[in-house]
């Protein structure tokens, strides 16, 4: 059967602070997305958090795109906010950037990543959620499981990876989109995605048989609102085993806590730490930033599963890694690399500085 795969997040309220979601707000979406399946609408749901991210993972037949599940989710967001605001949770409805719904949540607030494609006779599906950080974060990690020999090593053994993978890639800031194969033209592809805060890797699909892989959430509130308004804290979906990477092949890249955008105020440079979702809870400096992942197989549309991937020790020395790095990057403060460079500022609050200052700069 064709299935589509939706998962759509949205920050409705922090508890405490941004640190995590309220139980009840996790309650409040099972509510509405379970009368949604006894309509028919959907075939299955999930509902997940991580750190202050509430995560919608829909199953359903009708396509990505579709006004009906962008609704279902973005109402489901709304009734949350409600709840939120009840308990005075912080930031309730901070994702929510309109008032009304326009048809699509895209351009509105929430994050979302969808893929339609055919059910296979088993279909392993890994969900990657980071919180405290920013849509290009998984630039890196895709490029590790689908270009790099060293990670994947179907990509040398297995036929059906050896012909390589196509990625496209988005320029975020001027909305354009292009297309890389690879192996042969990883270098032109690292150009771009070595990037991450302007160039983020959309989708991948198999050169082998032209099907779906990888898909991502590549909003950027910050361009959107025009102001902070809080990280992406982006999602991935990867489809695994058989034409694809193996499961190890694709949680391999995140044995590193490779330096990402995030962390504090949306404005440092920090470790991205694999954590199971128990431990999605940024703590330390409101970080450092984290990132949990999913397992399912699909079985007709029905999410079998969560396997939680990073529950396991052999994460262990990652995490260990993760918090060296976090201790050394925190002893510079305010300085780079540790803060963003200006040019990313810009983006943020270095305007209302140079306003504040601006008729006292001298002339040297
Ligand atoms: C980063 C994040 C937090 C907040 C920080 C300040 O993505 O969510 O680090 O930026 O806690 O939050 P406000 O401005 O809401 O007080
Ligand atoms: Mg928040
Ligand atoms: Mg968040």
């Amino acid at each position: 059967m064709r299935v589509t795969l939706s998962v759509i997040k949205a920050d409705i309220g922090g508890w405490v602070g941004h640190s995590a979601i309220h139980p009840a707000l996790e309650e409040s979406a099972r509510a509405s997305l379970a009368v949604a399946q006894q309509n028919g609408q959907i075939i299955d749901y999930y509902v997940t958090s991580c750190g202050d991210d509430l995560q919608l993972i829909l199953t359903h037949t009708l396509g990505v795109d579709n006004d009906q599940i962008h609704r279902l989710a973005w109402d489901t967001f709304a009734t949350g906010t409600q709840v939120a605001k009840q308990l005075k949770l912080y930031g309730a409805g901070q994702d929510l950037l309109t008032d009304a719904f326009s048809g699509n949540v895209k351009g509105q607030g929430p994050g979302v990543a969808e893929m339609e494609f055919e059910e296979r006779t088993s279909e392993p599906i890994l969900i990657f959620m980071a919180d405290k950080t920013s849509a290009g974060s998984w630039n890196l990690p895709l490029f590790k499981m689908f270009v790099d020999p060293f990670n994947t090593a179907g990509l040398i053994i297995s036929p059906s990876l050896h012909q390589g993978f196509r990625f496209e890639v988005h320029d975020i800031r001027e909305h354009k989109k292009i297309f890389f194969d690879t192996p042969e033209e990883m270098y032109d592809l690292l150009m771009f995605i070595g990037t991450p805060s302007r160039f983020t890797v959309k989708h991948v699909f198999s050169r082998f048989d032209g099907t779906i892989a990888a898909v991502s959430s590549t909003e950027r509130l910050s361009l959107i609102a025009g102001k902070y308004v809080g990280k992406d804290d982006p999602v991935l979906i990867v489809r695994s085993q058989h034409q694809f990477p193996a499961v190890g092949e694709v949680l391999e890249p995140f044995r590193y806590p490779w330096i990402i955008e995030g962390w504090m105020r949306g404005s440092h440079y920090g470790p991205l730490m694999p954590v199971a979702q128990k431990h999605a809870t940024p703590a330390r400096f409101d970080g450092p930033p984290r990132v949990i992942c999913l397992g399912f197989q699909l079985n007709e549309g029905k999410l079998v599963g969560p396997r939680d991937m990073f529950d396991d020790p052999s994460w262990d020395e990652a995490r260990r890694e993760a918090n060296l790095l976090a201790d050394h990057l925190r002893r510079h403060g305010p300085f780079e690399p540790h803060r963003l460079p200006l040019e990313e500022m810009e983006y943020t609050s270095l305007p209302q500085v140079m306003k504040k200052v601006e008729g006292r700069w001298e002339k040297l």
